[in-house]
């Protein structure tokens, strides 16, 4: 039997660097070897937006843009709109009963986020409850690996609970899914902060174009200790050069760069010029893929709604599954 991937993004923007190297990249690298289903997460991009819809639908059609500009194949992977799922809804609600109010206290993901979004009016269930809608997304599709960022570790970890707790109380009917985070773990900001968020505005967007590009990283931070050319520098957590380690695929470069920065016989300027021609080395066929596929919505439109017909049918045989391992599948006729 061929193995299924399920992970997603919620379509609040388009998608970043931090997304390439936290999860797209495994993603292309996994689409030959799994059967592949990627969900545009709108009703979870709800909990946090649910007074501004608007925002949801035209990032709908961005981030699947971005899954065909890094190169997901369409004749490969299931692009699934996660409002066109209604029986995802059906299995929160069934799952709600397997968990427990602490074990959602605890999640150290959705505390932080908690806290960074600061809700003025309180804490939405539907927000507080998101990890177990997750759960459901990753669940139905049968999922046996989640590719994912590491912020994303503990929903692995929810769903893997879930999956336990139901297969022991009602039946053997759920896969326990494994998480598989990219080649770097988490991206820093081009501000110097721990992550790439689209909330926080330190981001290289993949459709980027080369001016912005640039500027953004003629402004990148680099090291706070360092004044002039002539000091020694610190490369060490200097998101310069850990973008240059991710991004520039000239390993020499980077080494002679490396070298003289710590000796001080380099300047930002130099070390930033060069990032910035890797970067669009790396990004100029993503941003061609993006315009080729811009300019036919209707084709990418039609992609999305095959991709949504082909995850719902899984969708519904796993619903089947669960409706009878739970004596929920009443016969009202004959
Ligand atoms: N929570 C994920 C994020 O913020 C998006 C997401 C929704 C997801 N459903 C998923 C990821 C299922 C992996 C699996 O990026």
């Amino acid at each position: 039997m061929i193995k299924r991937i399920l992970t997603g993004d919620r379509p609040t923007g388009p998608l970043h660097l931090g997304h390439y190297v936290g999860s797209l990249q495994n993603r292309i690298r996994l689409q030959k070897e799994y059967d592949t289903y990627l969900l545009i997460a709108d009703i979870q991009a709800l909990t946090d937006n649910f007074e501004h819809p608007e925002k949801l639908e035209a990032n709908v059609f961005e981030v699947a843009l971005d899954y065909l500009a890094v190169g997901l194949d369409p004749e490969k992977v299931k692009i699934v709109v996660q409002s066109m799922v209604p029986e995802l809804t059906e299995l929160t609600i069934y799952f709600m009963n397997l968990v427990t109010v602490a074990t959602l206290e605890r999640n150290p993901t959705l505390k932080e986020e908690i806290k960074q979004k600061n809700f003025t009016k309180g804490l939405p269930v539907g927000f507080y409850t998101y990890p177990i809608s997750q759960a459901s997304d990753i669940t139905i599709f049968k999922a046996h690996l989640v590719p994912v960022g590491e912020d994303q570790l503990p929903m692995i970890e929810q769903a893997r609970e879930i999956v336990r707790r139901f297969n022991r109380t009602y039946d053997k009917v759920l896969i326990e899914p494994k998480a598989l985070v990219g080649q770097v773990a988490r991206l820093p900001g081009t501000d110097g902060g721990a992550k790439m968020g689209k909330s926080l505005g330190n981001c290289i967007y993949l459709g980027d174009s080369p001016d912005v590009v640039r500027k953004r990283v003629m402004s990148m931070y680099t090291d706070p200790t360092r004044l002039h050319p002539t000091d020694p520098g610190h490369v060490e957590g200097n998101p310069v050069f850990t973008y240059h380690d991710v991004f520039n695929p000239d390993k020499a470069e980077i080494e002679d760069l490396k070298e003289r920065y710590r000796k001080g016989t380099v300047g930002d300027v130099e070390v930033k010029e060069k990032l910035f021609k890797a970067l669009n080395v790396f990004l100029e066929p993503i941003r061609e893929r993006r315009a080729h596929f811009a300019s036919k919505p209707g084709h990418v439109r039609e992609i999305i709604v095959e991709g949504t017909r082909k995850g719902r049918a899984v969708a519904q045989e796993t619903m089947g599954e669960v409706r009878t391992a739970m004596k929920i599948s009443y016969k009202l006729q004959g």
